[in-house]
């Protein structure tokens, strides 16, 4: 009736601002986050207050961060993948590179 999967799903390591973090495959950037135990995941623009990812599900744009070198990204929109570095997102993004 009902199949037990008593085995864990496979870990891989995801940089969350430089440190390494074991996190299981298939989680999001912003699951890495939270695991890491990060203070914050970016800034406010106006104030500069430190966000963390809230809703887990692209609604809230709390888990805006720079991933593999890309700013503006919604982490909890975004499967983990061996080796990614996720850091966090200070102020706006800029519209193009400089
Ligand atoms: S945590 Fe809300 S959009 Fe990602």
């Amino acid at each position: 009736m009902f199949a037990l999967r008593p085995e864990r799903p496979a870990t891989l390591e995801v940089f969350v601002d430089g440190a390494a973090v074991p996190v299981p495959e298939g989680a999001s950037a912003a699951a890495a986050v939270l695991l890491a135990g990060a203070a914050l995941i970016r800034e406010t623009q106006v104030s500069g207050a430190p966000r963390l990812p809230y809703c887990m599900m692209g609604a809230c744009f709390d888990c805006l961060a720079e991933i593999d070198g890309v700013a503006n990204r919604q982490a909890c929109m975004v499967p983990v993948a061996p080796g990614m570095h996720i850091a966090p997102q200070h102020g706006a993004r800029r519209a193009f590179p400089a």
